[in-house]
């Protein structure tokens, strides 16, 4: 035998034809199976070449023929493959207009709405924002700030004490000590949110936890118009674009001077109405420039350094930015309440 050629195309073809008429994935491989498995009809073939004479063109005719057959098999093998995948994916596809699960999904508390658009406004005028103990010592939340022990100033905070030393910091103005102990000396501008407790009795103003963001500058030049910009600002952003601020002069044992601060109302922008109590005025934070012996006691030379101070209630501004009435409600967890909140800032 010399047309090697011709006896594999006749094997081939009769190969290929049994490929075309298969019609599904199992048909295919059986064929596979059949004739090109190691012992599979064709591949036995190969063994011919023993008695060829021209080995050389009995390999190339055999190696084309299954090529060839090869090629064409898998071809088909693939094409059936896609066709059940494809079908599959038809069968499973989702419906994607069925209705889904329907979870309710919870709202922000306007308490921490507030908290964080406070922090937002102070980041933005370069403030930084540090947390401290809610426990504290008598150390930092009195006698640091100018009010030592047996002061009468020590009335004005109804405070909760867990033994002689330690108790429940009553204001967040102890952070002020805290971070100048940190800062060795370093100028600082700081904001601190936090929770503060006071034995008060809770009605719709009081309540015995309540939080505060303090405020703390310290470097060289600092002066009151530094304080009164910086607190106009905050009012312009948080209440109303025309906001005004206005200082009463006040007491705090750990500023001097210290001020009662108030902004024009954003209610009536002055004419008086029931959100001002007919003033024109509402009432919004203690402040002041820090006291020259808070100053000292942690380590600035008052003759260098000088500094101001805030603290702001954060459910006070809730409640007026959106006028609630009792701040009990903050603390209930009334679902209903809190999906009340979704006033924007009037431009
Ligand atoms: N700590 C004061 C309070 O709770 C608020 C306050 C007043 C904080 C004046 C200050 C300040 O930093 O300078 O009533």
């Amino acid at each position: 035998m010399t047309d090697y050629k011709s006896f594999f195309d006749e094997i081939k073809n009769k190969v290929l034809s049994l490929i075309e008429e298969a019609s599904s994935i199992e048909e295919i491989t059986e064929i596979k199976n059949k004739y090109l498995s190691k012992k599979g009809e064709f591949s036995v073939l190969m063994s011919k070449i023993r008695e060829a004479e021209d080995k050389k063109a009995f390999g190339e005719a055999f190696n084309n023929a299954r090529n060839e057959i090869e090629a064409t098999l898998e071809a088909k093998l693939n094409r059936f493959k896609e066709e059940k995948l494809n079908e599959s994916l038809k069968k499973e596809s989702v419906d994607i207009t069925l209705p889904g699960n329907n979870y309710k999904k919870g709202i922000e508390n306007p308490f921490y709405k507030v908290k964080k658009e406070i922090e937002d406004i102070f980041v933005g005028m370069g403030y930084t924002v540090e947390t401290g103990p809610e426990i504290d010592s008598d150390k930092y939340v009195f006698e640091l700030l100018n009010i030592p022990k047996d002061h009468p100033a020590r009335d004005m905070q109804d405070t909760l004490y867990i033994d002689d030393t330690l108790l429940l910091r009553s204001h967040t103005s102890s952070v002020q000590a805290h971070i100048m102990e940190k800062a060795k000396g370093k100028p600082i501008k700081i904001i601190c949110p936090g929770k503060t407790f006071r034995r008060d009795d809770d009605d719709m103003t009081h309540s015995h936890q309540f939080a505060q963001i303090e405020g703390l500058v310290i470097d060289k030049n600092i002066n009151l118009g530094n304080l009164k910009a910086t607190l106009e600002l905050f009012a312009q952003k948080m209440f109303s674009k025309d906001s005004k601020v206005r200082f009463r002069s006040s007491y705090f044992p750990f500023t001097e001077p210290s001020v009662e601060v108030d902004i024009s109302c954003f209610n009536c922008h002055g004419k008086g109405c029931p959100t001002c109590k007919g003033t024109g005025w509402i009432e919004i934070l203690g402040a002041g420039m820090v006291h020259p012996n808070v100053l000292k006691m942690s380590g600035y030379d008052p003759e260098i350094y000088s500094g101001y101070a805030f603290g702001v209630g954060i459910e006070r501004v809730t409640m007026l930015r959106y006028g609630v009435d009792d701040i009990r409600k903050f603390y209930q967890s009334d679902i209903r309440f809190i999906e009340e909140f979704n006033k924007k800032v009037e431009e």
